[in-house]
């Protein structure tokens, strides 16, 4: 029987934390764990737009409960500084789903902290939040309610991604999609990389990696960025061969609830070529399991954002 919300278990009591929930795959995402009786954090760097969906969310599922919080994932001032608030408050997370993402920069963008804006954006900004979050992750094991979950969003981009160490932030030779491929590469890597450390520490919490396939969201439609042409191509494809934003969320709701999504697993669309399809193990390219360089781009990340894993 393919997977769907209906299968999502009850999440009363549990609390998600989502990245780019204003939009796309990830709003689907809150509104399906809201659904099921999560309270839901929507971290956006757009906290007007967040009231937008979070009163849309309401209007389907009226008891639920929604917090809007400010993050900006490339800024690591804004991750720091919703981390710090977050931990005063010491409220536990059961689901931290890392999904805000931008794709495609036409042109090389550098942020505040001197990182390429994909790799800042999609990687960096999560990695530094979920090391400064560790702590706040819920650490009671064997919960009557599920397990801690970190959930990372990756795509069928890593295949062909590579990280360049000699050249992370892609100075010397910049290309748009290239960009992207090694943001979401590293993606794969850390959630891999973490569900080990998470295990050798003997901490209840796994990490889990999921792609939506190919989803027709707003990611090609940034106007702004790509060029009106370029984004209406973009948007043009994606809506030709993708799937909703809905179905896109499917293989990340797996990660985040399903009893039998496994920690250190990758879920994806289950049709050709992982495009479009019900949730199912997806395929790793054996250079994203890589230990050594999993290993590597971890010390690199955790001396470019300052953030050191408490493991
Ligand atoms: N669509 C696909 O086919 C596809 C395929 C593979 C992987 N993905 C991944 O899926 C994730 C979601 O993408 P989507 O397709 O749903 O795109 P989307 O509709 O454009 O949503 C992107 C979300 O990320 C947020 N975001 C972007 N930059 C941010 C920042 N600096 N700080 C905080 N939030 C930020 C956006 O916030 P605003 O609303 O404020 O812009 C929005 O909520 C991304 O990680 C993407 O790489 C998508």
């Amino acid at each position: 029987m393919p997977w769907t919300t209906a299968l999502i278990p009850p999440q009363g009591g549990r609390r998600a934390l989502v990245t780019g929930g204003t939009s796309g795959i990830g709003y689907e995402a809150a509104l399906a764990l809201a659904g099921a009786g999560a309270e839901i954090v929507l971290a956006a760097r757009d906290t007007g737009k967040a009231e937008d969906k979070a009163a849309a969310i309401r209007r389907a599922h009226p008891a639920a409960r929604i917090e809007i919080r400010e993050l900006d994932t490339a800024r690591l001032a804004s991750v720091r500084a919703f981390a710090a608030a977050w931990a005063r408050e010491g409220r536990p997370v059961d689901i931290l789903l890392l999904n805000a993402g931008i794709a495609a920069v036409p042109r090389r963008e550098e942020t505040e902290d001197g990182f390429e804006r994909q790799l800042a954006t999609n990687y960096l900004g999560h990695f530094a939040l979920t090391g400064l979050l560790l702590p706040s992750l819920r650490r009671e094991a064997g919960q009557a309610s599920g397990e801690t979950r970190v959930v990372a969003v990756a795509s069928i981009a890593h295949r062909s991604g590579r990280i360049t160490f000699d050249d992370l932030q892609r100075r010397r030779a910049y290309g748009p999609q290239s960009a992207y491929r090694q943001a979401k590469l590293a993606m794969l890597l850390f959630a891999l990389e973490l569900d080990r450390r998470l295990r050798d520490a003997g901490l209840p919490v796994r990490a889990i990696a999921a792609h939506p396939g190919v989803a027709a969201t707003a990611i090609a439609r940034r106007g702004d960025r790509a060029g009106p042409l370029a984004a209406r191509i973009g948007a043009g494809l994606l809506g030709l061969i993708g799937q909703s934003a809905a179905r896109g969320a499917l293989p990340l709701l797996y990660a985040a609830t399903a009893p039998e999504a496994e920690g250190g697993g990758y879920y994806g669309p289950d049709g050709l070529w992982e495009i479009r399809g019900d949730p199912a193990p997806a395929r790793i390219e054996p250079h994203a399991r890589d230990p050594e360089t999993a290993a590597r781009l971890w010390a690199v990340s955790e001396a470019l954002t300052g953030v050191t894993y408490p493991l």
